[in-house]
């Protein structure tokens, strides 16, 4: 049978970019997507994306292909360091493909696709400022996603259905163990029933992670991690519908757990929360325990600051699991971040007040704050180690200096594990060989972030790895169905 369409699964930014690569080849696609809106986690992305080195990341620019390796291998930790053999060819393979096209990436959607990205932070694990967003008031997950969206809509190739729920990959048997043929969805008609389509083509798998998966793949991989709240909506893992049909895993027990979302006013009960972006620790805001301390380099990775909160703050008497942290930004912080900020301040989740104001529920904050002040203009060394300060600005601290502060705690965020993919993309199977006429992208995938994915390598791996995908099913579709050229 001739495929009329390649069948893209997810509407995030690893699908989008598939798609409008599969676009550019001149390939029909057909989009499922399983709710009603498009755009998945990608729209929320509130931080940026990495590329390095780039000509938006501030001078001198230190950075280089060869540094964003070594801090992407430094957070992948213990997965990549005790592979061994094809598995380890296949890390670095992986870590070398996303890095070597980032700088590429970022200008094929800010020259390109039309983005504009010039901001750029430093996150924690990164050596230098690596992370891209814009300078306005979208954030960059929306900006990107939405600008995708428009473009790929005004193809007449293009051909978008939601609520299609995916629910069984279609593998046809034969030589050299068969091919994927196609995929079956589930869509509710009038009346509330379900009903069954299929649909034919090669496949490209970009259905996002597990992370808002608590009673299906998490309560199955990580049942630690019960009762912390999460940044994502509750959404069942793909994973498994790939591994029917023989796809490898890898890394599936690689949980982020990200240490900061909002504890919202109310009782603060709720087990969805708002992500507070790392760019305000990175553009200067620091953490401290309920009275006031410090206690741990905010720029330090996502799983080590964590792994502080969890150790050295008081739990909350809530029945969501989770820790009184708060953070803190002076106004040059808060500056750097007026646009997140003014959304958080609608939400009430962070307060502009003063250290005076503060100074009775948090006793210790003030004379934290002086320390601070002298290891930013350099007089001291930071006990924790922090070497980067974003745009603090405050030089003097009195009862009167205005700070802005919001009660945060660790969240369920991201899952470094999936399915195995090499560096084109292609699905593999438990022998290491690419299943035909599959193909991943994006969170969905396993095995580049190791242990700890780094801030703003996300929308990175769907940019880089959507984009392979989307040359690399066009390159077969083309051999396949020679008429549609
Ligand atoms: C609050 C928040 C902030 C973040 N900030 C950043 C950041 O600043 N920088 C960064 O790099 N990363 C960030 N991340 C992580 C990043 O946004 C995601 O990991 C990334 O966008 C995943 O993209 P994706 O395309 O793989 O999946 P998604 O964007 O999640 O898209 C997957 C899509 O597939 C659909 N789908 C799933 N299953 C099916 C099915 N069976 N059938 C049909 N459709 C299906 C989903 O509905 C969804 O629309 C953030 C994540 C969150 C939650
Ligand atoms: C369909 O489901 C929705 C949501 O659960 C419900 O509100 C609606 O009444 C149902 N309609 C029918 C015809 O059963
Ligand atoms: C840094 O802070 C200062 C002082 O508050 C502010 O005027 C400036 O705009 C900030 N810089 C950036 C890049 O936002």
């Amino acid at each position: 049978m001739t495929p009329s369409a390649i069948i893209v699964i997810g509407s995030g930014l690893a699908g989008l970019t598939t798609t409008s690569q599969l676009l550019t080849h001149r390939i029909p696609v057909l989009l499922l997507e399983r709710f009603p809106k498009p755009g998945g986690n990608s729209i929320k992305a509130s931080s940026g994306i990495n590329g390095a080195p780039t000509r938006f990341q501030p001078l001198p620019s230190l950075d280089s292909i060869a540094t964003f390796q070594t801090d992407t291998i430094n957070s992948a930790g213990g997965p990549y360091i005790s592979a061994t053999g094809a598995e380890k060819a296949r890390r670095e393979r992986l870590i070398a493909t996303l890095t070597e096209r980032s700088a590429e990436g970022i200008y094929w959607l800010t020259d390109e696709v039309g983005v504009e990205l010039s901001r750029v932070a430093r996150l924690g694990g990164h050596s230098v400022a690596r992370t891209h967003r814009g300078s306005g008031k979208k954030t960059p997950g929306y900006d990107i996603v939405s600008t995708l969206l428009g473009r790929v809509s005004a193809d007449e190739l293009f051909r978008m259905e939601t609520e299609r729920r995916v629910t069984r990959i279609l593998k046809e048997e034969g030589q050299e163990g068969g091919r994927v043929v196609g995929v079956e969805y589930a869509v509710v008609k009038e009346g509330n029933q379900t009903v069954v389509e299929q649909a034919y083509g090669p496949v490209v798998v970009a259905s996002g992670g597990f992370a808002g998966d608590a009673r299906g793949l998490l309560a199955q991989y990580r049942p630690d991690l019960a009762g912390i709240p999460s940044t994502n909506e509750e959404r069942e893992g793909t994973q498994p519908l790939l591994q029917e049909i023989g796809a490898a895993v890898v890394d599936m027990e690689q949980v982020q757990v990200h240490p900061t979302g909002f504890v919202e006013g109310g009782d603060g009960e709720a087990m969805v929360k708002i992500l507070a972006a790392e760019a305000l620790r990175g553009e200067g805001g620091i953490l401290v325990l309920g009275d006031g301390r410090r206690f741990v380099n905010e720029l330090e990775t996502r799983e080590k600051v964590t792994g502080e909160v969890m150790e050295r703050a008081e739990k909350l008497p809530t029945k969501a699991r989770q820790w009184d942290v708060k953070l803190v930004l002076d106004e040059g912080a808060a500056a750097a971040l007026e646009s997140h900020l003014g959304f958080y301040m609608w939400k009430g989740l962070i307060r502009k007040t003063t250290v005076g104001e503060l100074g009775e529920e948090m006793a210790a904050l003030e004379g934290t704050l002086r320390e601070y002040v002298d290891v930013v203009s350099g007089k001291k060394k930071d006990e924790f180690g922090r070497e980067s300060f974003g745009n603090w600005t405050i030089t003097e601290v009195k009862p009167e200096s205005v700070v802005y502060v919001g009660k945060v705690t660790p969240v369920v965020h991201f899952t470094m594990g999936g399915v195995v993919i090499n560096e084109l993309s292609q699905v593999l199977d438990a022998q290491g060989r690419p299943i035909p006429g599959l193909w991943a992208a994006g969170e969905i995938t396993g095995g580049l972030h190791g242990q700890n994915r780094l801030g703003g390598s996300s929308l990175l791996e769907c940019v880089v790895f959507g984009r392979i995908a989307g040359d690399e099913a066009a390159a077969f579709y083309k051999g396949l169905a020679p008429s549609a050229q």
